[in-house]
């Protein structure tokens, strides 16, 4: 297999997770200070993920630079008294193209299961979001030599039922959970592994095309430094990136990897 004459055929994502950082003012200055540093950046797809309460600023921030405005959550419900949630309509309706689901801290912290991903990804598309779909093994399931067999279930729970169709709008990101905000980065070669394992799986559950067009994003303490090595890989197609998507400068550099 040439990477080389595969890899172009992906669009790079490269998706900032801002997770609980920043306030509207702080949010205005971000997005001031980055366009024009990601102007020229037509390379790839740039997302930013703000809490709630800075969506709608962001989108209005953002508009017209080429970045698009993701949530973080949501709710599989589309409304109804779920108090203290919000649903995929509400996040559309806020002028967002796209939602994360799945991230180790809602699974590890807030007790999210792979059939909540389900739900949570069938209501996104359902309502015309991109959903961001995140995996990841934690460290005692890595050292115990479990790491495919955690991807593997929660690929085959969380993307159950899904057609061809739904796999074109969905982003998978591999977030190793001892990798994120530990300055411990998967190097290269481990993360390429489980991507290629993600994307052998999604080959299985779904249209094999489909699974070779997926964007598989890398997540756990990406930085300027450590990106150009992870793109070089055959099978990663881009990053979700935690601390260093709060400074415009470094998310730009990030953004900029083959410059
Ligand atoms: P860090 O880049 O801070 O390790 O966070 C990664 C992450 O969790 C992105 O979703």
């Amino acid at each position: 297999m040439n990477p080389s004459a595969r890899k172009p055929a992906r669009k790079p994502v490269i998706a900032g997770n801002w997770k609980m950082y920043k306030t509207i003012a702080e949010t205005e200055s971000f997005f001031a200070e980055i366009r024009p540093l990601v102007a020229g950046s037509a390379h790839c797809d740039i997302v930013i993920a703000p809490p709630f309460t800075l969506l709608r600023r962001a989108v209005e921030a953002a508009e017209g630079s080429g970045i698009s405005i993701s949530a973080q959550n949501l709710h599989w419900e589309s409304e109804g008294a779920w108090t203290g949630e919000v649903s995929a309509a509400m996040i559309r309706d806020a002028g967002c193209r796209s939602t994360l689901i799945g991230h180790s801290e809602r699974r590890q912290l807030f007790g999210e299961t792979d059939e909540g991903v389900s739900k949570k990804i069938r209501a996104a598309l359902d309502a015309g979001l991109q959903a961001i779909v995140c995996v990841g093994e934690s460290l005692a399931e890595r050292e115990a030599g479990d790491t495919e067999k955690v991807l593997e279930r929660q690929l085959s729970g969380g993307l159950a039922g899904l057609t061809g169709q739904d796999f074109s709008r969905i982003i998978m990101a591999y977030e190793p959970v001892w990798a994120i905000g530990t300055g411990r980065t998967a190097t290269p070669e481990i993360a390429q592994q489980a991507h290629n394992f993600i994307r052998s799986r999604l080959g299985q559950a779904g249209p094999p095309e489909a699974a070779g067009r997926m964007r598989i994003l890398y997540g756990g303490s990406v930085k300027p430094g450590n990106i150009q090595g992870l793109m070089a890989q055959p099978d990663i197609d881009g990053a979700l990136v935690g601390g260093a998507s709060l400074e415009a400068k470094s998310f730009a550099a990030i953004v900029n990897f083959r410059a």
